[in-house]
C-alpha cells in the first residue's frame, strides 16, 4: 500500500503529490532548511561530490522541485543541467530562483514525469534525484526510466530519507519526525497533510539494502549506499 498525502481524496498518488507540492511550493525552501537545521544543504553537496571524478557534462535532475540539487550540480561544471518535475508550482519557484541567481543559461527546468521521461535513451551523463524517489507513484517504473535515459557507464546519485537504526538517534528522530516536524510544517505551510505525509512516507519507503535491491532489479550495477548523519538520509549510487 502506498502512502498518500490526502487520505480523504480519491486521486492517485501522482496527482496528490503534485497538488501537495503546488500548495507548499512558496514555503518549501524555508521549511526544508529550518526543519533540517540546514543539514539538507550539506547532504546535497556530499552527494554531488561523488560525481566529481566523472565530470558529467549533461545532467538530468529528476523531481527537481525548486532546483536546489540542480544548482548544487553546477559545482561539477557541466555544460547543462535539465531539471524535471510534475509540480508547476515548484518549477515556478525554481525558475524564479535560478533567474535571480543568473543561472538560467546553465539550468533548464521542464515539466516532466519520472515515469514517462520525454528523452531518448542513453542521453545523460548523470541522472540525479534528491528527496524525490519516495514520492514516485511507481518506484520501479521511475527508476527504470532513469536507467533508460542514462548513458552506458553513467551514474545515478539518489539522496533520500532513511531510518536511523541505532539508539538513541532512532528514538530522537522518531520523536522529532512524528511530533515536532508535522506541527511546524503545518503552521508554516498551512497544508494540513504535507508534513504528516513526510514521516509516514519515509516509514513506508525501502531504505539501505532494500533500496539497492530495487536499483539492481531495474538494471543498475555497482550499487552502493552511504549513510548520512546517523542514517537520517542515505545516498544511493548506481551505474549503467
Ligand atoms: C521533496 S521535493 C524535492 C525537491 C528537490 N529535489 C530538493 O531536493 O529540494 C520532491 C519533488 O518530487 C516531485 N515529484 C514527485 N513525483 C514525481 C514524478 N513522478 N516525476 C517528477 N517529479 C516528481 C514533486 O513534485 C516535488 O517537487
Amino acid at each position: 500500500m502506498s502512502v498518500l498525502p490526502y487520505k480523504d481524496k480519491n486521486e492517485g498518488k501522482k496527482q496528490q503529490v503534485a497538488s501537495m507540492f503546488d500548495n507548499i511550493s512558496k514555503k518549501y525552501d524555508l521549511l526544508n532548511h529550518v526543519l533540517s537545521l540546514g543539514i539538507d544543504i550539506t547532504w546535497r553537496k556530499k552527494a554531488i561530490r561523488l560525481l566529481e571524478k566523472d565530470q558529467p557534462k549533461l545532467i538530468l535532475d529528476i523531481a527537481t522541485g525548486t532546483g536546489d540539487f540542480a544548482i548544487e550540480a553546477l559545482a561539477l561544471h557541466p555544460d547543462k543541467v535539465v531539471g524535471v518535475d510534475i509540480s508547476a508550482g515548484m518549477l515556478e519557484e525554481g525558475r524564479r530562483k535560478i533567474k535571480r541567481k543568473k543561472l538560467d543559461h546553465l539550468i533548464e527546468l521542464q515539466m516532466g514525469d519520472s515515469e514517462k521521461l520525454l528523452f531518448p535513451e542513453n542521453k545523460f551523463d548523470a541522472v540525479i534525484v534528491s528527496f524525490g524517489v519516495r514520492n514516485f507513484e511507481n518506484l520501479e517504473k521511475g527508476l527504470a526510466d532513469m536507467h533508460r535515459v542514462l548513458k552506458p557507464g553513467g551514474k545515478t546519485v539518489i539522496v533520500e530519507f532513511s531510518k536511523p537504526k541505532k539508539f538513541p538517534m532512532k528514538q530522537a528522530y522518531n520523536f522529532y519526525f512524528k511530533y515536532i516536524l508535522p506541527r511546524i510544517g503545518k503552521l508554516v505551510s498551512k497544508d494540513n497533510a504535507a508534513y504528516t505525509y513526510l514521516p509516514e512516507s519515509v516509514q513506508a519507503f525501502p531504505d539501505g539494502n532494500d533500496f539497492l535491491e530495487i536499483l539492481r532489479k531495474v538494471g543498475f550495477k555497482n550499487t552502493k549506499c552511504k549513510e548520512l548523519t546517523f542514517g537520517i538520509s542515505s545516498i544511493y549510487i548506481g551505474e549503467k
